[in-house]
């Protein structure tokens, strides 16, 4: 039985999100807790609506054997907030967008990726959009190792 929903927001739902759902996914079924979660990603900009994930985030993740390929970039909408337990922003701006639009009744489900990673505590994912290819891989260890964290908090 599912127990935990999580939906990972980032500004395109193309790159950091995306990665953040395969990430987490992967890293929990290898613990052997799969079945326990829900895991999802959406934007909160509207450009990417239907589109695959970057192509440089699709070739970092598959070298890590996680496979972002069937992902479609949707964007955030007010049911969301509602529908997850837990809404995980990867920088302060994509936070501060959810916070606008979130009923008061579940600001407190939205929280900051890596203040689950110990010493990086107010930190951000950084945007790789407009960087090259390492970029991406700098931001997967970051996901990858805020991934584990958050999976050691929630089981
Ligand atoms: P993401 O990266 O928020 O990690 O998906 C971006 C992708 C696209 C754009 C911005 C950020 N864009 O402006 O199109």
């Amino acid at each position: 039985m599912a127990t935990h929903r999580i939906l990972f927001v980032c500004l395109g739902n193309i790159c950091r999100s995306p990665m953040a759902e395969g990430v987490f996914s992967h890293v929990a079924a290898q613990a052997g807790h799969g079945e326990k979660f829900i895991i999802e990603s959406a934007g909160t900009g509207a450009w990417h609506i239907g589109n695959p994930p970057d192509p440089r985030a699709v070739a970092a993740a598959g070298r890590r054997d996680i496979d972002l390929s069937h992902q479609r970039a949707r964007q955030v909408h007010s049911d969301d907030f509602e529908a997850f337990d837990l809404v995980i922003a990867m920088d302060s701006s994509n936070h501060a967008n959810l916070l606008r639009m979130a009923p008061e009744a579940h600001a407190h489900k939205i929280q900051l990726f890596l203040d689950h990673l110990p010493d990086a505590s107010g930190r951000e994912v950084p945007d790789p959009y407009y960087g090259g290819d390492e970029g991406f891989e700098e931001v997967l260890d970051l996901i990858e190792a805020a991934s584990r964290a958050l999976l050691a908090r929630l089981t």
